[in-house]
């Protein structure tokens, strides 16, 4: 099975249970920094993060391979008029997106890995825009059930991105989730 049939079928059995998709508890709470524009949620899934950035005021495009989970938040954006724009594509191919230098104020990223982003995130956020990531780590206290290939090693965020203004950065070992919320710097570094 591949990774859009995985995650239809995991959406398709999520969306019977019929329970609201919520945002990530980190980004809520660092809510206070987020004062609207455009804003970029990359592998989105049925669009918790997304539909919390619209309601605070961002424009967002949102990106997902599950056409299940776009085509829910599609009609839930209608539903709700919120602002929206969701895309089904595969990042892998990331370079067929397009999105131009300096054209984001935030870019976000829950629970998905491809570390091949990491140079486009930097190239599209606009000076100043923020950056939020969070996913599993390779924890010494605790065994996800998820691969070791879709975990960040210690610290790793934080040397990626290091050079920015970081806000927000907690490895928290007992979840085993690794967080950062960080700042393109003024110099562009
Ligand atoms: C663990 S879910 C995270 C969803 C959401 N960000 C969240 O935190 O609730 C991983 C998501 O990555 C998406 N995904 C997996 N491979 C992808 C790819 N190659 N391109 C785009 N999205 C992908 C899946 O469809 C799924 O929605």
């Amino acid at each position: 099975m591949d990774s859009k049939e995985k995650w239809n079928s995991k959406y398709k059995e999520r969306l019977l249970k019929n329970e609201e998709p919520l945002p990530n508890k980190r980004l809520e709470e660092l809510s206070t920094y987020l004062n609207g524009g455009e804003a970029l949620d990359l592998a989105c899934g049925l669009g918790g993060n997304s539909m919390f950035l619209a309601n605070i005021g961002y424009q967002v495009e949102a990106v997902d391979i599950s056409d299940k989970a776009i085509g829910y938040l599609q009609l839930q954006s209608e539903k709700k008029q919120l602002a929206i724009h969701p895309r089904m594509a595969d990042l892998t191919d990331r370079w067929s997106l397009n999105y131009l230098k300096n054209s984001f104020d935030l870019v976000v990223i829950t629970y998905y890995l491809d570390r091949s982003l990491f140079p486009m995130v930097k190239t599209i956020l606009k000076e100043n825009g923020y950056f939020f990531m969070e996913t599993f780590y390779l924890s010494p206290t605790n065994e996800q059930k998820v691969s070791n290939q879709y975990k960040l090693k210690p610290n790793e965020l934080l040397k990626e991105f290091g050079n920015w203004n970081v806000l927000f950065y907690e490895e928290n070992e007992w979840e085993g989730r690794q967080t950062i919320f960080c700042r393109k710097s003024f110099s562009g570094k």
